[in-house]
């Protein structure tokens, strides 16, 4: 019989051999949820026995990330903010970089009726809710698949009462005014994305990714809807790819916005245009 250690010494392999970057954490992460044991115990007991039917889990977990499908697609959950969501085929696995929209507005923005463009797993809009215990926010997706688990995970996480989930195309539908405006649309390129790492190429949906043949689309779209339902004295924060803030200011000022802030995420990329009504 094989042990907790000599599998995970294999899973970690195996990753390394299909080129996964981080190898050593994505099988700590497979083994532990495969065998239903925490890290610390993976550590402490490496000798414990694993038994046939449990090495047959945690190789089906490694052969799917072998094939590169990443591991929130394969645990179904992302950890986002403070947040613990669900995330599907339908959803984008929200990243650590979005974090920034969340930053900008917290320091920039008081609290009130919020507004997700493009909401996905609903990471946006649910991490400001839980930092504003008495704001409510609107969350849109032109994919109804989002809109559904969004909703779940605001459920989940004790914000269904708050948040409101809607399949539709941008601001079209919409009438009124939002204290915050949030977007992270997609902003890749078109012909780049046969090129991303195949986690992101082959895995995520493509209605996430594509951004017309400079990226920029969505944003054209965006703004003059972002222009018109954005409240008096409210605030617009904006995801950007990297090298598109100077491009995206420009269409805000083109819409009537006013750009306060072109904010950086941890790696020093610009990643959020804040915007505010031109004055
Ligand atoms: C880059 S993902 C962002 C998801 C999530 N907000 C996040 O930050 O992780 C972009 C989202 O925009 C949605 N989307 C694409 N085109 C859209 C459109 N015309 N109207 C509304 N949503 C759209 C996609 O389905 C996807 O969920």
């Amino acid at each position: 019989m094989t042990s907790v250690g000599e599998i995970l010494a294999e899973a970690t392999t195996r990753l390394m051999a299909a080129g996964v970057a981080e190898a050593r954490l994505d099988a700590r992460l497979l083994v532990g949820e495969a065998l239903g044991i925490s890290r610390e115990s993976m550590f402490a007991f490496p000798e414990k026995p694993v038994d046939a039917a449990a090495v047959a889990r945690v190789q089906a977990l490694i052969d799917r990330r072998a094939a590169r499908e990443p591991v929130s697609h394969i645990l179904g959950r992302r950890g986002f903010w403070t947040l613990d969501l669900a995330v599907g085929p339908d959803i984008l696995a929200p990243r650590p970089d979005s974090e920034t929209v969340i930053e900008a507005v917290l320091a920039t923005a008081r609290p009130g009726p919020i507004l997700d463009f493009g909401t996905g797993s609903g990471c946006l809009l649910l991490a400001l809710l839980s930092e504003w215990p008495d704001a409510w926010g609107v969350g849109i997706d032109r994919n109804p698949g989002a809109a559904r688990v969004a909703a779940a995970n605001a459920a989940a996480c004790g914000l269904g009462g708050r948040a409101f989930f809607v399949a539709g195309d941008w601001g079209r539908a919409l009438i009124g005014r939002f204290a915050v405006i949030v977007a992270n649309p997609p902003y890749i390129p078109t012909a780049d994305i046969a090129g991303l790492d195949p986690e992101v190429a082959r895995y995520e949906p493509r209605l996430a990714l594509d951004g017309g043949a400079d990226g920029l689309d969505c944003y054209r779209h965006l703004l003059p809807d972002i222009a018109r339902l954005l409240a008096p004295g409210g605030v617009a924060a904006l995801e950007v790819g990297a090298g598109q803030a100077g491009a995206v200011a420009g269409l805000a000022e083109r819409a009537g916005l006013r750009v306060t802030e072109r904010r950086r995420d941890l790696a020093g990329i610009e990643r959020c245009v804040v915007a505010q009504h031109g004055a």
